[in-house]
């Protein structure tokens, strides 16, 4: 079979979409050079100096691994001068990235993780970086774009998706026509087509939390908890438990085999009571992923994608995957509450 391009497949495959447009696709084959660069150095890490603190914290107060920082840094540089772009916005940055006066602008909006699993990469474990498209609603685009800008929705995302950096190098996305998976053929540098149309299993036998909270969830997320490893539970199978603690890469896997991700709220840092994840840097883009393949995404009551944000770096707890699993988290919130 011919093998196709990210760009064919744009271009060929969604040509009714509105997203086909040359800026979109130039955003997009921005992204994947930017991701080349990253998986580069990824792939090398321990080589070089790249591994390691920088000493800093984030936005949000994460320790920030020299591998953060690069990834971020590519990211930022390629992207401000693709002349697609009003701002972006970073996990690794407190405030709105501003495009520079000297660079053309475009109507869209970039907001990245730049890595995301980063306390795995020393082990080697698949780490990752995500990515949210939105169309800015600004009538001016050479004006500075502020916060209102970027505190979109996620149902305002045109297009989202993640790289996943592990013992292949996979890029995944949507533009609201189907979830489309591509492997990086390292031969001709080439994001290649491997599964396309992606529809995640009505429901899963895995489920992935990090079961070392338990003491500070409350009764009801104790109670979510238990139901996929309650032989009598109404979901009538056996789960497994798997959590890589990289979201990236225990979101993909539950996503081609089924099952829940969860990162509920816990009570062990009063700074974080709405849990670790980000809205808009995390959950709003695998929420469209999710929902586009067939699956689901609540914070336990609502849908992630309606989720109005307050703040750039807002948490949320997050229940993703299977429909019929994240429903059943759905069903015993509503029945706690
Ligand atoms: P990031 O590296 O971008 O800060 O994200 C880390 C997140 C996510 O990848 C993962 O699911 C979660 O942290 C793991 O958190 P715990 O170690 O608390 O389980
Ligand atoms: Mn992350
Ligand atoms: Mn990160």
């Amino acid at each position: 079979m011919h093998p196709i391009t990210v760009t064919e497949h744009l271009l060929l495959h969604q040509k009714k979409s509105p997203m086909a447009t040359g800026q979109f696709t130039s955003l997009l084959n921005e992204l994947i050079l930017s991701a080349k660069v990253i998986s580069r150095e990824v792939n090398k890490a321990g080589l070089g100096d790249i591994l390691g603190e920088t000493g800093e914290q984030n936005a949000s107060g994460d320790t920030v691994k020299r591998l953060d920082e690069f990834a971020h840094r590519i990211l930022v540089h390629r992207m401000e001068r693709a002349g697609v772009l009003c701002a972006m916005a970073s996990e690794e940055q407190a405030d709105v990235i501003q495009i520079p006066a000297k660079f053309p602008k475009g109507e869209y909006i970039l907001v990245m993780d730049p890595l995301d699993g980063s306390s795995n990469i020393e082990a080697n474990v698949s780490i990752g970086t995500i990515f949210s498209i939105y169309r800015s609603q600004a009538k001016d685009l050479d004006r500075d774009m502020d916060l209102s800008d970027l505190l979109q929705k996620g149902s305002e995302q045109v297009a989202a998706g993640y790289f996943i950096y592990g013992s292949s190098t996979v890029m995944v996305y949507t533009t609201g026509r189907g979830v489309h998976g591509f492997t990086l053929d390292p031969s001709v540098g080439e994001f290649l087509l491997s599964f396309s149309d992606v529809q995640t299993p009505d429901q899963g036998k895995i489920y992935s939390v990090n079961e070392a909270y338990w003491h500070y969830w409350d009764g009801t997320t104790q109670r979510v908890v238990s139901a996929f490893k309650d032989p009598n539970s109404d979901l009538g199978r056996l789960y497994s438990l798997r959590y890589i603690g990289s979201l990236v890469a225990d979101f993909h896997r539950n996503l081609l085999y089924g099952g829940v991700f969860m990162y509920p709220t816990d009570y062990r840092d009063p700074k974080n009571p709405k849990g670790k994840l980000r809205l808009l840097f995390e959950a709003a883009p695998l929420a469209k992923i999710a929902e586009e393949a067939g699956g689901m995404a609540t914070d336990g009551v609502n849908r992630i994608l309606d989720l109005d944000p307050r703040e750039l770096h807002q948490r949320t707890p997050l229940f993703i995957g299977s429909r019929r699993d994240v429903q059943k988290v759905k069903d015993i919130y509503e029945q706690g509450s």
